[in-house]
């Protein structure tokens, strides 16, 4: 597994010493070799009593000693190895201070820390256990930037923390630490939604949000939301907190589980990157937050402009039908010998682009769909259409739709 990864990436897993089984029953062999049959029982009843919805605290069991804490991050690696990837691409202003929330046993904060050796990096959790892993951990790998508090978040303790933080990250931390929200099935999604960014407020998010360093500070928030609903209620809260996901920044973190075989549906988990910047309007924040979602669970519908594309009638039918819609841009192309119009548009309906064009000399016409995330794509293809008619056509560029009927054999 460590042969394709980012070298700095490896050498954490290595220096901490997390194990590589490749298989669910490798990995159970390994705890049961380490810690006998009774520590094994105790720990796989557990967690599959978590796994199948019940409440219970795992992290005093999870965090008793570091060896098995550390143990227990197998399982998870390809998440982790996912996300510091992402996190090592992203090119960061000079960080003096970072917060990590929800830390456990400090295996990401002591990462941070490596990778900013000038900084200071905090790391919070609420299980006392945590913090003594975390500690240790700090120990062994003789970190001198980082150190570890017991603080709950949700608790008066973080509400009254002061300071400012370049970089917050909350990795898996706050589903846990707020629980899942309930929804009203009753009433569809937009109207969700936009009950949402009227009403969430999630006290611990407008703190954190008072912690950022203003202008730059940016927040890192990796949950496992499961399903659209529940992730629009969290981007509606982290805007309602003031911070501004940008979603050319935030991605889908993918991975297997330990065992998976390359046919198991890979896993997913919303990896949100929220400044405290200026807002963007209100009325086009619904539309990001969907086509985000979109756009990162149907990446392989969506993987080329055209995949979803409609030809001919259908395509003038579904055109003339997705309403209401907002005309964006549009090239004409004007054939210099033949007469022939050729146009392609630009448009957007909600969280969709629609990607139009037609010509006035055949009835093939085309419709394209993308997540209006993609708009710097869908650019790209008006671009290239331009270049590739300039050398034998009159090109136009049109920025209203006036003229989108307008089909009259053109003087040249
Ligand atoms: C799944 S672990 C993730 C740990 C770490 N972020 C990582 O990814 O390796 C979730 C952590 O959240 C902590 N936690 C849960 N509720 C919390 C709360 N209210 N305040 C602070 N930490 C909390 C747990 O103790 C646990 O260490």
């Amino acid at each position: 597994m460590y042969s394709y990864i980012n070298k700095q990436i490896k050498e954490h897993f290595e220096q901490v010493g997390v194990p590589v089984p490749t298989t669910s029953d490798e990995f159970w062999q390994l705890i049961e070799q380490k810690y006998g049959n009774e520590k094994t029982e105790e720990l796989s009843d557990i967690i599959s009593r978590r796994g199948n919805d019940q409440i219970v605290d795992i992290y005093p069991l999870l965090y008793s000693s570091l060896d098995i804490s550390i143990d227990f991050l197998s399982p998870h690696a390809g998440l982790y190895v996912d996300y510091l990837d992402w996190f090592l691409e992203q090119d960061f202003t000079p960080t003096v201070r970072m917060l990590d929330a929800a830390c456990g046993n400090g295996f990401l904060t002591c990462f941070y820390a490596k990778i900013f050796p000038e900084s200071e990096v905090i790391g919070i959790d609420n299980s006392s256990y945590a913090i003594e892993c975390a500690n240790e951990m700090a120990q062994r790998l003789k970190l001198q930037n980082v150190s570890f508090i017991c603080m709950d978040l949700t608790g008066p303790e973080f509400l009254s923390l002061t300071g400012q933080f370049d970089i917050i990250t909350a990795v898996t931390a706050f589903r846990e630490a707020i629980g899942d929200p309930e929804h009203d099935f009753s009433r569809p999604l937009e109207e969700m939604l936009n009950n949402y960014l009227r009403h969430i407020r999630v006290e611990p998010l407008n703190k954190l949000a008072t912690l950022l360093r203003p202008d730059t500070g940016l927040f890192i928030s990796l949950e496992r939301w499961p399903n659209i609903y529940d992730y629009c209620w969290w981007a509606c809260a982290l805007r309602n907190a003031g911070l501004r996901v940008d979603f050319n920044r935030s991605k889908d973190v993918s991975f297997r589980n330990l065992g998976g075989d390359e046919d198991e549906r890979l896993q997913r988990m919303p990896l949100l990157m929220a400044g405290a910047g200026k807002q963007t309007e209100l009325r086009e924040d619904p539309f990001n937050i969907i086509s985000f979602w979109l756009n990162a669970r149907h990446e392989d519908a969506f993987e080329y402009i055209g995949y979803m594309g409609l030809h001919g009638g259908m395509a003038d039918a579904a055109f003339a039908h997705i309403n209401p819609k907002t005309f964006l841009m549009g090239v004409r192309a004007v054939h210099r010998e033949i007469a022939s119009i050729w146009r392609i548009e630009l448009w957007q309906v909600g969280p969709f682009l629609l990607v139009f064009d037609y010509k006035n000399s055949e009835s093939d016409r085309s419709l394209r769909i993308l997540p209006s995330v993609k708009l710097k794509e869908a650019k790209a293809l008006l671009d290239s259409f331009t270049k590739n008619l300039e050398k034998y056509a009159l090109i136009t560029k049109y920025e209203s739709s006036e003229s989108q009927w307008d089909l009259a054999q053109p003087s040249v």
